[in-house]
């Protein structure tokens, strides 16, 4: 069974850039095969690795609820909306990406996001690893899986608001309970030295544990303003604090 990581945090604290890295570094082990997964509906994991938007859940999902009333003969709802989701799957060298997309319109969806939970929890045996970037808030990640998550890593930065989100997504997983089975914290682009010690002891009152701080790398930067992808980051500061990251997380 594959071994699964989601990031969660703030919006802007790096959570996409810290899974593309995450994905980087164990393509780069050849720890493969990985399945990404963007749940943002502001997709941009895949460009960060170097692959074309091409469709994603959403669009399926617009597209099965509109052709549904004309199925072929013999062709189940659900037979139909499956075909439509192996199209999704963009194969890279290492690993595939599902990008999860907008649920737009008036629809009913909880029939489609059913058949989407069992698509990817029939999907991750295949791999050795999922990694899932999320938006802010943490509903997508019962809506996508069923299955535990191994590793939860909150992202924050010096932002004080990407503490309160912090401290609110502790609370989640509180209820959640079991489900998420490790839950750490890592610090990304503090420009202030002195203030990580601080930061840390701030973070003692919430339940995660901190495992490292993602210093600001120009070189990332760069490959980020040039449209690179990070799969191309082979040595750097953050690649490197990324590699400690995963040595703790079980990779
Ligand atoms: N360690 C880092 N060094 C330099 N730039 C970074 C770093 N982490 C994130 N960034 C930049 O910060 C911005 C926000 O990151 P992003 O991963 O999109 O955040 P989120 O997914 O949490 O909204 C992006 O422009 C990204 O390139
Ligand atoms: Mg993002």
């Amino acid at each position: 069974m594959a071994q699964s990581i989601a990031l969660a945090g703030k919006g802007g604290t790096g959570k996409t850039t810290i899974a593309a890295l995450l994905i980087s570094r164990l393509c780069a082990l050849g720890k493969g095969p990985i399945l990404a997964v963007d749940a943002d509906a502001d997709a941009n994991l895949g460009s960060l690795l170097g692959i074309t938007p091409g469709k994603t859940l959403g669009d399926i999902r617009e597209q099965a609820l509109k052709d549904i009333k004309k199925l072929p003969a013999g062709m189940t709802k659900a037979n139909y909306f499956e075909l439509g989701l192996h199209e999704i799957i963009e194969e890279s060298k290492g690993f595939d990406l599902i990008t999860m997309g907008r649920a737009e319109g008036s629809g009913c969806y909880c029939y489609l996001n059913s058949l989407i939970r069992k698509f990817i929890d029939d999907l991750s045996p295949s791999y050795n690893w999922l990694v899932m970037d999320n938006e802010a808030g943490l509903e997508h990640l019962s809506r996508q899986t069923t299955r535990d998550i191994d590793a939860l890593i909150v992202v924050i930065t010096e932002n004080p608001l990407s503490f309160q989100s912090a401290t609110s997504i502790s609370e989640i997983l509180a209820d959640m309970g079991s489900r998420i089975k490790k839950k750490y914290v890592v610090t990304n682009m503090i420009k202030h030295n002195n203030r990580k010690e601080e930061i840390i002891e701030r973070l003692s009152d919430i339940n995660l544990e901190y495992i490292g701080n993602i210093p600001i790398d120009e070189e990332l930067d760069e490959i980020i303003f040039r449209g690179d992808s990070l799969l191309n980051l082979k040595d750097s500061p953050a690649i490197n604090e990324i590699s400690k990251i995963l040595e703790i997380i079980g990779g």
